[in-house]
């Protein structure tokens, strides 16, 4: 899965960087990121696993994009798409056993799966059928176990027309539930470095978040910072200032609660969190200078911060996290 950007890594590098391990295709979430992936070469399959606007089909059959339907009006648009654009449509159907937010009902096969064929022209190929899981990660495995019964149940009232190609592991489930594996499975965050519960091995860091340190202060006791002067030095205290801030995408929540590493050691952040700087306390730390780069999340010598770890300080996931730097961060990649 390299959808939103690759998971905010950039689209184009890790795909570039997937490529070697020889992937059956490429899961997006959008035409346009489809199309951005042809724009790049990617000649392989590339799926997109969201329900599009009406008008995205066409574009989407003509540079071979592979849709995916929720209902039986999608199965027409492609067919549609295929017969007006003159290039083969191909659906995966997605069977919804309890995400709910898309997909066919899995307990009413009888009223759309004898319809599902005969929607398709024959212009237009039933590729495959998946499902999502929506509890993979957690370590009760009643609700991924149901899930999956409920998806062969429904492929079973199926046969013999769904396509061939079947899946529905996300990434906790590859590796919680190898048994469920099917003909794909559908990686993301573990490939860019995020947990995928308890109990599974951690993944290795993909991606480190760093900023230069730009400014070094001493500063006397009651000297306040930032926004809403949230924070005030009890004595005297050296602050170093990082050029990154929420405008980068570094979450501004993390302001007086979460950390930075400079030189392998741990400094807390102090103070709101600005567009554009943040403040670390590094009082007592010898050797800093301007210029230095402060690690935010990544390892930094016998120093580490998480993606995980600051997910969890800033309330919400990895997935989040990643997402959401800005086109202002420089996303630099290290071939080793
Ligand atoms: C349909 C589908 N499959 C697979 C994935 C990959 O999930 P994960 O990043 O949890 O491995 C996603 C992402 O949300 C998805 O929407």
């Amino acid at each position: 899965m390299v959808k939103a950007d690759g998971y905010g890594l950039g689209m184009e590098d890790v795909v570039r960087t997937l490529e070697s391990e020889a992937p059956w295709g490429f899961g997006v979430a959008t035409v346009e990121e489809g199309l951005r992936l042809r724009r790049a070469g990617v000649t392989i399959p590339v799926i997109v696993f969201s329900p599009v606007s009406p008008d995205s089909y066409d574009p989407a059959v003509a540079q071979d994009l592979t849709l995916t339907v929720s209902d039986l009006d999608s199965v027409e648009r492609v067919a549609a798409a295929a017969t007006r654009t003159g290039h083969i449509g191909r659906f995966h159907v997605e069977i919804d056993t309890g995400m709910g937010r898309s997909g066919f009902d899995w307990r009413r096969v009888a009223e759309w799966g004898p319809d599902l064929a005969d929607r398709a022209s024959p212009a237009s190929i039933w590729e495959g059928c998946y499902t999502h899981f929506h509890s993979a990660d957690l370590e009760d495995d009643g609700p991924t176990r149901a899930q999956w019964e409920s998806f062969n149940s429904a492929l079973k009232r199926l046969a013999p027309e769904k396509g061939s190609l079947i899946h529905s592991c996300n990434a906790a489930a590859a590796m919680r539930y190898p048994t469920f594996a099917a003909d794909a499975v559908r990686p993301g965050i573990f490939l860019y470095g995020g947990c995928v519960g308890k109990g599974v091995a951690p993944p290795e860091e993909a991606a480190r978040v760093r900023a230069r340190v730009t400014l070094i202060r001493d500063v006397p006791e009651s000297t306040t910072l930032g926004y809403g002067a949230t924070y005030c030095s009890s004595g005297n205290e050296r602050w170093a200032t990082l050029g990154i801030g929420y405008g980068d995408g570094f979450p501004r929540v993390l302001g007086n609660r979460g950390n930075a590493l400079l030189a392998g050691q741990k400094f807390p952040i102090i103070g709101r969190i600005s567009m554009d700087m943040t403040v670390v306390d590094i009082t007592g730390a010898g050797g800093v200078e301007v210029g230095d780069a402060a690690t935010l999340i990544g390892t930094d010598g016998d120093g580490v911060i998480t993606l995980d770890e600051v997910a969890d300080l800033a309330g919400t996931i990895s997935y989040e996290i990643l997402t959401g730097f800005t086109a202002r961060m420089p996303r630099i990649w290290i071939t080793e």
